[in-house]
């Protein structure tokens, strides 16, 4: 026998028949929400031509596509997602077709993303699209779909987040943002990045309290009655109808009971600019990440060949089912503490002084000689782990961690999926490429560069995307001055701070690449789920700094 052929490769999995058995009662239960409502099941296949799913139709980036040739040399690729599969099939089967069209669907799509992230590389996506139907009777259609499909799923403990792109869109057209800033503030503020965004907003001519709106826009319109108020302050139509729509929607979804599970967010953004009006993501626990993700987008079926409306969503199974199993096991009260991630070492003392101000402490955490890794404030519900830097995003990113401090240039570094919504002001240093003296020659010329790095991913960006240079990058894990010395790269990019050690070895600052700091990291799913506790503790360290 060969041991070896056990295991499945990274990112696939074998279910027992207990775990099959749950995931298949609960897709049934899915489904029957669906066909009970009149959304016809299809199936497409696993694999379509590259087009289908190219950059300018999907969401998934090329180099996460499993691509492969048929005989005939065209590139094929495995499904990364349904919607374009199912709006190709939609523009095929209904051609004519011009009355709503609803349809549904279940199977299995092929992501080749980042290894040893804890991410699948096959999972199972249900979803419903509702063609040729552009009143907002169908976005809270698709809305209400949501809740009875995650009611059906036996949870009841969830946040439907909504936003309208259209929102943004006029406010960038009224105020004249370029579309290259455009771009970068809309990843901003889907990343709840408050600080940068609001950075990059001060060199355009607004008042400060209309910047102050568009920074902080998801936690002060959150509720129906917010987006009244914030109806009368807008004033271009694109913005104030993107509101009207929402408002409309939250009254069909008040009449049916809903609203309870709804919390507009029109700071929800897509990056891709695939969705045209409202989008709208459902967050449990047990995950951190959303479990069912959809919006409009009117744009795509003409890829196809019939221009028509449309909107859906899909469900990601494999949460979905995760958080169900999570919630046998613990059931209520799985909000009870907030948990922090802090970075071993300076930051995590200067995060605790921060805290300790505002009256969050943890006195066995001060205990210098003691190894133990998780301290809990019972009185106040508070956890708080030390863990190097580089994996206090991993936690976040997972939801295992609420909360993290960590500097930006682990951010950076490991890009993960976490809204950074605090510039600390500590831990100030700066990024730079630094050599001996006589390199400075070296980074002006075109000729191939070797660089020692702890930061690969962000030596690579700088040089290959600002600067255009090809370079060779060498990981190194510490004491990175010593590779220009000893000989083995020419240049380094690393952490300044005092400069000393830099000084000590002979080395100077060739070039900054960015500045660094602290930030406070939140999981995207905590801060749905938590919004009150974790805004007022946002509100309250930014006055405390
Ligand atoms: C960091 C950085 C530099 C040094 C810079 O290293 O990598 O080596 O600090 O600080 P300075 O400008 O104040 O001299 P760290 O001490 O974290 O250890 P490492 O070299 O093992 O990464």
């Amino acid at each position: 026998m060969n041991n070896k052929l056990l295991h499945t490769p990274e990112g696939v999995r074998d279910l027992s028949p207990e775990v099959f058995k749950k995931k298949l009662e609960l897709s049934n239960n899915i489904m029957k929400v669906l066909n009970d409502r009149d959304f016809l099941t299809i199936q497409t296949p696993s694999f379509e031509y590259f087009d289908v799913f190219a950059e300018n139709i999907g969401m998934t980036p090329s180099r996460e596509l499993y691509k492969f040739f048929d005989r005939e040399g065209e590139t094929l690729v495995l499904r990364p997602d349904f919607t374009p599969s199912i709006a190709r099939a939609y523009a095929k089967m209904y051609f004519d077709e011009e009355k709503p069209v609803r349809l549904c669907y279940s199977g299995n799509t092929f992501v080749n993303g980042s290894s040893f992230h804890g991410r699948l590389k096959e999972s199972t996506q249900l979803g419903a699209e509702l063609y040729n139907d552009p009143s907002c009777e169908a976005d809270a259609e698709m809305i209400a779909l949501v809740a009875q499909c995650m009611n059906a799923a036996g949870i009841d403990d969830f946040v439907i987040s909504i936003g309208n792109g259209e929102f943004f869109r006029g406010l960038c057209e009224e105020y004249g943002i370029p579309e290259k800033d455009e771009a970068v503030l809309r990843e901003m503020i889907s990343d709840k990045n408050y600080f940068a965004a609001g950075q990059l907003l001060e060199g355009i001519d607004i008042s400060d309290d209309f910047r102050e709106l568009i920074v902080h826009i998801s936690e002060l319109y959150s509720t129906k009655d917010s987006l009244k108020e914030l109806l009368k302050l807008v004033n271009n139509a694109r913005s104030a109808s993107a509101i009207s729509r929402l408002l409309k929607i939250s009254d069909i979804l008040e009449k049916q009971g809903l609203l309870k599970y709804v919390a507009f967010d029109l700071g929800m953004l897509n990056k891709y600019n695939y969705y045209t009006g409202v989008l709208f993501r459902a967050y449990t626990y047990g995950n951190g990440d959303a479990v069912i993700k959809g919006g409009r987008y009117d744009n795509l079926v003409k890829e196809f060949g019939k221009d028509c409306p449309a909107i859906g969503f899909g469900i990601y199974f494999d949460e979905l089912l995760t958080a169900v199993m999570e919630m046998d096991g613990k059931g209520a009260n799985r909000n009870e503490y907030l948990t922090f991630a802090l970075t071993k070492g300076r930051l995590a003392n200067k995060t605790l002084e921060l805290l300790e101000k505002l009256g969050i402490t943890c006195e066995e955490i001060k205990d210098k000689d003691t190894r133990k890794l998780l301290f809990v404030n019972e009185d106040l519900k508070v956890r708080f782990f030390l863990a190097k830097g580089p994996d206090v995003p991993t936690y976040v990113e997972s939801g295992v961690a609420d909360i993290g401090v960590v500097g930006k240039d682990t951010i950076e570094e490991e890009n993960r999926k976490v809204f950074e919504v605090l510039d600390l002001g500590f831990g100030k240093c700066r990024m730079c490429v630094c050599g001996p003296a006589s390199a400075k020659e070296i980074l002006k010329t075109r000729n191939m560069i070797k660089i020692a790095t702890k930061y690969p991913r962000i030596a690579k960006a700088y040089f290959n995307e600002e600067k255009h240079q090809t370079v060779d990058i060498i990981k190194l894990n510490g004491s990175i001055e010593l590779a220009p010395i000893v000989g083995l790269s020419q240049v380094i990019v690393d952490i300044v701070e005092t400069g000393s050690t830099l000084r000590e070895n002979g080395l100077e600052v060739l070039e900054e690449v960015c500045p660094l700091s602290a930030r406070m990291i939140v999981n995207p799913v905590s801060m749905r789920m938590q919004s009150q506790r974790i805004n007022e503790l946002i509100s309250k360290v930014k006055e405390a700094l």
